[in-house]
């Protein structure tokens, strides 16, 4: 139903530590140009709220739990993320939502595009007039 949003299940190795790893194509379905990552996030503040025109993301939640909204301007899909060898594909245009973000969560982000501020979409009345 939705466009190119999924959740990825990136290898796990269990040794003397837990290891995860992802790499282009068998689990990124694009070339990384940047990451991001977010800690210490306010538990009462949700984050997001926009699309990007051209960036797509892959979210892990490497510690803690959050709930991720996504919007296609048609339906909206929420999803729990809590657990590290799970990514989630947010594809370009995909209006997305952070909440309930659990305390000492952290966040890890990669991304398709570099930071490009023009990149965003923060009015949901202009991202469904797009997509329209
Ligand atoms: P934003 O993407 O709005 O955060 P979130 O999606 O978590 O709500 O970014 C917050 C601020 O950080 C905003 O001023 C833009 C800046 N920023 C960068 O400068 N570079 C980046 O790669 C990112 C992701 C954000």
């Amino acid at each position: 139903m939705r466009r190119n949003n999924s959740l990825i299940n990136i290898p796990e190795i269990f040794d003397d530590c837990n290891l995860y790893f992802a790499q282009t194509k068998q689990h990124i379905p694009f070339s990384i140009k940047r990451i991001y990552y977010i800690i210490q996030s306010n538990v009462k503040l949700p984050r997001g709220f926009h699309a990007h025109k051209k960036t797509k993301q892959m979210l892990f939640c490497i510690q803690g739990k959050i709930k991720i909204i996504l919007d296609d301007g048609k339906t909206r899909e929420s999803i729990i993320l809590d657990k590290p060898n799970q990514g989630l594909l947010i594809d370009k245009m995909i209006w997305h939502e952070m909440h309930e973000f659990k305390k000492n969560t952290i966040l890890l982000v990669l991304a398709s595009q570099k930071f490009n501020p023009a990149d965003y979409i923060r009015d949901y009345e202009k991202f469904k007039n797009k997509i329209s």
